[in-house]
């Protein structure tokens, strides 16, 4: 029997956390039964709302349990099927464990086509991060033609997504980021009018204000905290909020504290609506289809951090409360 490694809850942890929240463990490959798939992961997706899964607490998504294997978006490779409708070489995409080898149902997991698109996209931009850039953006957000979209945690994965669509419908779209490379790509490849890193400015009010002269008519927020505290009194009338995330709050452990935000929603009569991706399942083929059209069509571009081997896992995890990664953080932990 052939030994892998996997990655388990060692415990919760309260604030930032580290790698004593992991733990490696070397287990058999498990054999598929009639109907599963043994697959080999290739990539591992790690992803900001794994920090609340690490929470004993009761959310949209149940949590990780201390003792038990993480698990999370992997794209692999069928390595030996008991399934009739899966063949060994398959690639295959399912919400998997932080494992090497992983045996699945047929039902869990969906085939994936390297030739339509890198297997590492399905992750990506055609995946949970660009539909949730998808389904906010163009469901709640609806930009038009001249108004102008601010998005904050704008060169991640979902933001540099969210903002080339805003781009699509005609808006003007400023982002914010952490350093200057990730201003860089935002305006030079990924056709944002304005960017600010909002680390180095001396005051992110003003900075905003100077680059939403006419005000802000479309707000898409990945962090939360002072960054939208800023973008609040810009809002215009009939100003739309996408709540996609609030990163900028996952480790503080308790409510969050800023001004309060209630007169400004009044007095601009602002629409802000938390969201999901999952409320739009039954979407996803009209999603994914127009995602990748626009790819086709040279509208869209996306940016990958892709860190090699297996025990890199959970630093790649970490490294997205510091901003190490550019677009999507993947691990590839086997070759295609
Ligand atoms: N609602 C949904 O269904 C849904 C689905 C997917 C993701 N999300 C949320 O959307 C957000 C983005 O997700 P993603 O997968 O695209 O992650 P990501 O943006 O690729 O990675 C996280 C980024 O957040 C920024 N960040 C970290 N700590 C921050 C802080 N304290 N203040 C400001 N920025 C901070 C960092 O960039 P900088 O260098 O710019 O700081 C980092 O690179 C997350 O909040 C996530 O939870 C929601």
């Amino acid at each position: 029997m052939n030994t892998q490694h996997q990655i388990t809850l060692a415990k919760r942890p309260e604030g930032l956390p580290g790698q004593e929240h992991f733990s490696f463990e070397k287990t058999d490959v498990p054999s598929p039964q009639k109907g599963e798939v043994l697959i080999q992961s290739i990539y591992i997706s790690v992803d900001p709302y794994m920090r609340g899964r690490m929470e004993d607490t009761k959310s949209y998504v149940e949590p990780f349990q201390v003792g038990r294997v993480i698990d999370g978006g992997v794209v692999g490779k069928v390595v030996e099927s008991e399934s009739d409708k899966f063949s060994k070489g398959d690639y295959v995409i399912g919400h998997l464990g932080w494992k090497e080898y992983s045996t699945a149902r047929e039902s869990i997991i969906r085939k994936v086509d390297k030739n339509l698109a890198p297997l590492s996209a399905y992750l990506g931009v055609l995946g949970m991060p660009g539909l949730t850039a998808y389904f906010g953006m163009t469901d709640i957000g609806q930009p038009e033609d001249g108004e102008t979209v601010v998005i904050s945690g704008a060169a991640g994965a979902v933001g540099m997504i969210a903002g080339q669509i805003a781009k699509v419908h005609g808006a003007k779209v400023i982002g914010i980021a952490g350093s200057d490379d990730k201003v860089s790509l935002l305006k030079e490849d990924a056709g944002f009018d304005e960017a600010i890193n909002y680390k180095t400015t001396s005051d992110i009010h003003t900075a905003l204000r100077e680059a939403c002269p006419n005000g802000v008519d479309v707000y898409f927020d990945n962090v939360g905290g002072e960054i939208s505290d800023a973008v609040y009194p810009l809002l215009n009338d009939f100003a739309r909020i996408p709540q996609c995330g609030a990163i900028s709050s996952y480790n503080k452990g308790g409510d969050d504290v800023g001004p309060r935000i209630q007169t400004y929603m009044i007095k601009a009569r602002v629409r802000l609506q938390g969201f999901i991706v999952s409320d739009y399942a039954d979407r996803f083929d009209e999603g994914a289809k127009q995602l990748g059209m626009w790819l086709q069509e040279g509208k869209l571009t996306y940016k990958e951090t892709i860190n090699e081997g297996f025990d890199k896992i959970p630093d790649a995890f970490l490294g997205l409360f510091s901003g190490e990664n550019t677009g999507k953080q993947l691990i590839k932990v086997a070759e295609e």
